[in-house]
C-alpha cells in the first residue's frame, strides 16, 4: 500500500511515544521506508536503539551532529521523504511549528521541509483546550498541515478528555489518505451532524430522533476525497469519523458558535438535525413533582438557523453552502422553497416520512436540487449517498 513511499517520523517528547514505535512498524508492513527522528524529550520515553531497530535505518536525533551533516544535510533530510509525520507532537512542538522557530533537528527540518506535513498531537486535555494551542492548531492548518487526532479518553496523567494520541493504525489510514492525492486536497469542509439537545432543566432536555448517520458518512466521504473536515457534531448516536476535527455540541447556539469558529470553509454540508425551538427558561435546578401543584408549562424561544447564518454571511459565506430538508410530505415544493429562503447553493431533500424507515436506517433516497433544477437518485446505502455528494462537492469546488 506504501510501497516506494518514504515517511519522515518525528517523536516528540510524551508518553504516546511508545505508539509511535508500533507505528514504525505498521508503516514497514505496508512496504513504507522510515527515517525516524527523535527529539530530545522523545528520547527521555524511547531509546534511539529500539526507534532505529524497528525502522531499520539510522535515527537522527542532533541538529548538529557533523557526521550527519557530511552525509546528509537536515535541508536534504527534510526533502527526501513524501510526508512528514510528527507522532507524538507536543504543545511545544506544535508551538514551535506556529512560529516557525528551528532551534533542534525537529523543528529545523519541519521549517526546512517542503513535503506535506501531518501532526499526531499527544498531550493534557488542558493543554489541549488551552486557546494558545487552539491558536496555533489553526495557524498550522492554515498553513496546511493535517492533523489526525487526538483522541479522546482517559490520560496518563489521569485526566479525562481530548489529548489522547490517536491509534497507530489511523494514523497509518491518516498517512495513506495524505499520500493520495485526492480532488479536495487543499479544501475545509466544514460538516454539521446529529441532533441538538435543548435543556428543559439540569437533567431533562428536548431533542430529535436524528442518528447522525448521513452527516458521519458525507464527512468521511468528503476526508477520503483529500478535504480538511471540520465535523460539528449534537449528541448522534453513531460515532464520528476518524481522521476529521471532532467539534462536539449539544444545544443549537453551540453549534452555532462552533461553526462560526470554523469558519471560513471552501463549502459547508448542513446536516444537523438542529432543534428549531429551544426551552425559553431554562430551569438553572431540577423541575421537582409537586404533589398538587399545577402541571408546569414550557415555553419555547426560536433557535437560530445555522444554515441561513452561514449562507447569508457577507463575510464568511463558502463558497458552496449545502443544506438538508428532511421532509415528510410535499418534499420537493417544500425543498425548493427552502433553498431559497435559506440562501443555500443545494438543497439535499429526502422524506422521512416512518414508512421510509430513513430515519435512523442504513438507505437514504434523496433529490439534489440547486438553482439547475432538481435531480432524484435512487435509493442507496448512506455510505453510497455520502460518496455521490462528496464527488459533486469536489466537481463544484474544482
Ligand atoms: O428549516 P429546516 O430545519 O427544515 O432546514 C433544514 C436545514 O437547515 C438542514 O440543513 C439543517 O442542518 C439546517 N438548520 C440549521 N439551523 C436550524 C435549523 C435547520 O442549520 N436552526
Amino acid at each position: 500500500m506504501l510501497a516506494d513511499k518514504r515517511i519522515l517520523l518525528i517523536i516528540g517528547g510524551g508518553i504516546a511515544a511508545y505508539k509511535s514505535l508500533e507505528l514504525i512498524r505498521l508503516l514497514r508492513k505496508a512496504g513504507a521506508a522510515v527515517t525516524p527522528v527523535l527529539t530530545k524529550a522523545g528520547a527521555e520515553f524511547v531509546t534511539p536503539l529500539s526507534v532505529s531497530a524497528l525502522a531499520g535505518e539510522k535515527v537522527y536525533t542532533q541538529l548538529f551532529d557533523l557526521t550527519d551533516e557530511a552525509e546528509m544535510g537536515h535541508i536534504q533530510l527534510s526533502r527526501l521523504a513524501d510526508l512528514l509525520v510528527v507522532a507524538p507532537a507536543t504543545a511545544d512542538l506544535m508551538a514551535k511549528m506556529a512560529q516557525g522557530r528551528a532551534d533542534d533537528l525537529a523543528s529545523t527540518l519541519l521549517l526546512a521541509t517542503d513535503t506535506p506535513v501531518l501532526v499526531a498531537p499527544a498531550m493534557n486535555v488542558r493543554m489541549w483546550q488551552h486557546p494558545a494551542t487552539q491558536r496555533n492548531i489553526k495557524a498550522l492548518q492554515g498553513d496546511g498541515v493535517r492533523f489526525i487526532g487526538p483522541d479522546e479518553g482517559e490520560m496518563a496523567c489521569g485526566e479525562y478528555g481530548p489529548g489522547r494520541m490517536a491509534e497507530p493504525a489511523a494514523i497509518l489510514d491518516a498517512i495513506q489518505r495524505a499520500l493520495t492525492a485526492g480532488p479536495l486536497v487543499g479544501k475545509h469542509v466544514l460538516v454539521t451532524s446529529g441532533p441538538t439537545h435543548e435543556p428543559i432543566d439540569p437533567v431533562r432536555y428536548i431533542a430529535n430522533r436524528s442518528s447522525g448517520a448521513q452527516g458521519t458518512a458525507i464527512a468521511a466521504a468528503l476526508r477520503d476525497l483529500g478535504a480538511r473536515v471540520t465535523f460539528v457534531t449534537g449528541p448522534a448516536t453513531v460515532p464520528p469519523p476518524q481522521g476529521v476535527q471532532v467539534v462536539r455540541v449539544e444545544t443549537a447556539r453551540a453549534m452555532l458558535a462552533a461553526v462560526e469558529a470554523a469558519l471560513p470553509a471552501d463549502a459547508a454540508v448542513m446536516a444537523a438535525a438542529v432543534a428549531d425551538w429551544r426551552v425559553a427558561e431554562e430551569s438553572q435546578s431540577k423541575i421537582k413533582k409537586v404533589a398538587g401543584a399545577a402541571l408546569p408549562v414550557l415555553s419555547f424561544a426560536e433557535n437560530p438557523d445555522i444554515l441561513k447564518t452561514v449562507a447569508q454571511s457577507l463575510t464568511h459565506r463558502p463558497r458552496l453552502v449545502v443544506g438538508f430538508a428532511a421532509e415528510t410530505d410535499d418534499v420537493l415544493a417544500h425543498a425548493q422553497a427552502k433553498l431559497a429562503r435559506k440562501g443555500c447553493d443545494w438543497i439535499v431533500a429526502n422524506d422521512v416520512s416512518p414508512e421510509t424507515g430513513i430515519m435512523g436506517g442504513a438507505e437514504n433516497a434523496v433529490t439534489l436540487i440547486s438553482a439547475a433544477g432538481s435531480e432524484a437518485w435512487p435509493r442507496l446505502p448512506k455510505d453510497e449517498v455520502a460518496r455521490r455528494l462528496a464527488q459533486r462537492i469536489a466537481a463544484a469546488l474544482g
